[in-house]
């Protein structure tokens, strides 16, 4: 359909474009003339049916007008031709030109992909009644298009937008465990990080490495329930005070519990299970090896290392050697052998290709 019709509404933005293909001269011409006179400016002919096909790669047409009896290669070879240039999910209409429009010679033309056809010699305006139909019609994919483009666009966008309020939410929920014992949050971001890396090294697939880079820092979570006293003292607790810092895990667990993510039952099962030891000893449930989540495993190494790497008000922070001779003496026993070996790795790594992530 022409833009400067304004009765079909804004549908192509630019003229449309027409490849006729016709061996005869004196037909070119005359549907120039009544393409011309429909408001239809921007025509590309030939007269020799070879060159169709690269005369249609390099105009891309919204409409080819094809003639069914040429010499060197028939019409409806050239249809074939043409038709396996239009991807299934356009639509470029042909319009086929004949003198002789017998049943069958439509009905194998229209199999093989023609949209219409004008009998030889053409009434003028049926001729341009037929192109405008096949044009608005082209006009109305090309909407639709760009429409069904325009929605996926907006889909991906406000799927984006979710994904990141979801990870925001996150992070903020992390800030607020870490206010009360972590003015800076350094160390659940460290842990968060490390413990990345850690799954990374592990052979975990991308989808956890990710849901753990963004709820390690979680672990703790459950610490806004704990009392000050315990929570700040200053000091070694006691056995009454250490029970009521080991609910944090439970508390955490209860806090994150329900969540239709991967992310939120990721960071369910590491604040339930972080303090879990892989010989059974640990708490809250006294899980032991692979009947703990990988990821609690994981974050246990991450943070025990970060923890013991820096200092605390009560304490100094341990050498990297004695945490390392620490976390070894561990496999099997507080650790996952596997996990404990993983970190080894990793930090020989990093040690040998540097890297700030083990500071
Ligand atoms: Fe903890």
């Amino acid at each position: 359909m022409p833009a400067n019709d304004p009765a079909h509404g804004p549908t192509v933005e630019r003229q449309p474009r027409i490849l006729i293909v016709d061996d005869q001269e004196a037909v070119v011409q005359t549907l120039r003339r009544v393409l011309a006179r429909g408001g239809y400016h921007d025509v590309v002919s030939t007269n020799d049916p070879r060159t169709a096909v690269e005369l249609f790669r390099s105009v891309l047409p919204d409409l080819v007008l094809l003639d069914l009896h040429m010499p060197h290669i028939d019409g409806s070879a050239v249809l074939k031709l043409l038709t396996a240039e239009i991807p299934p999910e356009s639509y470029v209409p042909i319009l086929m030109l004949t003198a002789d429009a017998t049943a069958d010679v439509k009905h194998r033309a229209l199999s093989a992909g023609a949209k219409d056809f004008l009998a030889k010699p053409f009434d003028h305006s049926e001729a341009l009644l037929r192109i405008r139909n096949l044009l608005e019609t082209r006009s109305l994919h090309l909407l639709l298009g760009d429409r069904n483009a325009t929605l996926e666009t907006r889909v991906e966008q406000r799927t984006q937008d979710v994904h990141h309020a979801h990870l925001e939410t996150l992070h903020r929920l992390a800030r607020t465990a870490e206010c009360r014992d972590d003015d800076t949050g350094e160390h659940t971001r460290r842990v968060g990080e490390l413990a990345a890396a850690l799954a990374e090294r592990c052979g975990c697939s991308e989808e956890t490495v990710t849901a753990i880079r963004h709820t390690a820092a979680l672990h703790d979570i459950g610490k806004v329930g704990i009392p000050d006293h315990v929570l700040l003292k200053p000091g070694p607790l006691t056995t009454a005070e250490m029970d009521i810092m080991k609910t944090h895990t439970a508390l955490g667990a209860e806090i994150l519990a329900g969540g239709d993510s991967v992310f939120m039952q990721t960071a369910e099962r590491i604040a339930a299970s972080h303090h879990e030891r892989w010989d059974g000893t640990g708490y809250p449930r006294g899980l032991s090896g692979d009947s703990i989540p990988l990821e609690a495993r994981i974050v246990a190494v991450a943070d025990v290392f970060d923890a013991l790497s820096h200092g605390r008000p009560y304490r100094l922070a341990w050498t990297i050697d004695a945490v390392l001779a620490e976390l070894t003496a561990q496999r099997n026993r507080q650790f996952d052998p596997a996990v404990v070996d993983a970190f080894l790795d990793l930090h020989q790594s990093l040690a040998t290709h540097g890297g700030g992530l083990l500071r």
